[in-house]
């Protein structure tokens, strides 16, 4: 039977590191009140015009790359995970692909658009295209850069100070072997779509006001079509940055990364005892910890990485599986189990074996 394997993987985070000392001098806020609440004692941030989301994908696919042992011209599919694209369109799959300077016009190339399940929806499709013989080498990658389009006075505190930018990548392969995906779990949610958004600029005319909690006056006039998508009114009132009801979405988050996980380890015929390693998406130690004892897990058997890179959302995975593999955690044979939960809400889980 095809499987998919994790033929290569690496990951990238800007150089500038960023404490919560930084953040307490621009926001109110305070180091004791984040490491409480998150975990997260400081992240990174590209660099200004010199970094985006694109190019830190390159920069963590060239290791995967390289890993798997394969030329770029051979990536005949490229799967591209993010929340923060270059551009609002075209997606940062063909961007990527120039970086890399794949000459491959045959290579395709798909944006995802899943905030942190990103990554772990992204394996999901590369899975089902590798098992039916269409690709050989799927480029698949989870990036981020938060930084340029988070809110940095108080008013965005509750967000701001959770998220950081990175990057991960993954080659994944055909194999014969008994190894590899075993399974995927894919769950959506969009009764609370905007607990947990990043709304403007967008085409939605204040159509879901509604479903919004905050009611939030728009400003648009019927005459305004042209001023609907992105206005001085929003830039004003903050209405252009990401809104998260925290507790909300932190009661979702412990309800849902326990049962993504056990769906998915009985689909592929395991039982939690059986997790090597677990790579939780990191959206706040609290939840991870809250995960950790669900599962019975010992402190070897989750890996946690937020405490210095914040959340990074569709690129959390794939770096903290990366940082695992590196560190010699994860081991050939190894059962790793990856789950992730975030807006939309959208949520899923992956079980391989390394
Ligand atoms: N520094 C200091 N105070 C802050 C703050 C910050 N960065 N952010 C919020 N506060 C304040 C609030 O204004 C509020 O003050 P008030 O009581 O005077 O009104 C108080 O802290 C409590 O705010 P609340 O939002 O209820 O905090 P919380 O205990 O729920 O913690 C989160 C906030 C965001 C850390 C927590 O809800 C969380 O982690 N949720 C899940 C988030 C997540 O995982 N998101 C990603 C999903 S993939």
């Amino acid at each position: 039977m095809l499987r998919t394997k994790i033929a290569g993987i690496g990951y990238y985070v800007p150089e500038k590191v960023v404490t919560n000392h930084d953040l307490a001098k621009v926001m109110d806020t305070t180091d004791e009140w984040i490491q409480e609440r998150t975990g997260i004692v400081e992240r990174r941030y590209g660099k200004k015009h010199k970094e985006t989301t694109t190019s830190m994908a390159a920069r963590a696919s060239e290791v995967a790359i390289k890993r798997a042992g394969i030329s770029k011209d051979e990536i005949d599919f490229i799967i591209f995970a993010t929340l923060s694209p270059d551009y609002y369109f075209p997606g940062c799959g063909v961007l990527l692909q120039r970086e890399l300077g794949i000459t491959n016009t045959a290579a395709g190339a798909l944006d995802i658009r899943n905030q942190c399940s990103g990554f772990v929806y992204g394996l999901s499709v590369a899975d089902q295209f590798i098992r039916t013989g269409m690709y050989k080498n799927i480029l698949l990658v989870g990036s981020e850069m938060h930084s340029m389009g988070l809110d940095f006075s108080t008013r965005g505190r509750n967000v701001t100070v959770i998220f950081g930018d990175g990057a991960g990548a993954m080659v994944l392969q055909p194999t014969q072997e008994d190894k590899g995906v075993l399974a995927t779990s894919l769950h959506s949610d969009g009764t609370y779509a905007e607990k947990l958004a990043f709304i403007n600029p967008g085409a939605h005319g204040g159509y879901h006001a509604a479903h919004m909690d905050e009611a939030q006056d728009f400003g648009y006039s019927d005459a305004e079509y042209g001023e609907m998508f992105i206005n001085e009114h929003m830039i004003e009132n903050g209405q252009i940055f990401p809104y998260m009801e925290g507790q909300f979405v932190f009661k979702m988050a412990v309800q849902k990364f326990p049962e993504v996980i056990l769906e998915t380890l009985e689909k592929a015929g395991l039982k939690k005892e059986d997790i090597d390693m677990l790579i939780p998406h990191q959206a706040n130690l609290r939840i991870s910890q809250f995960v950790q004892r669900r599962m019975g897990l010992r402190d070897d058997q989750v890996w946690n990485n937020i405490q210095k890179f914040g959340n990074t959302t569709a690129a959390s995975v794939p770096i903290a599986l990366c940082e695992a593999y590196e560190a010699g955690a994860v081991k050939d044979g190894d059962i790793v189990c990856l789950a992730a939960f975030g807006s939309g809400f959208t949520w899923a889980g992956a079980v391989i074996r390394w």
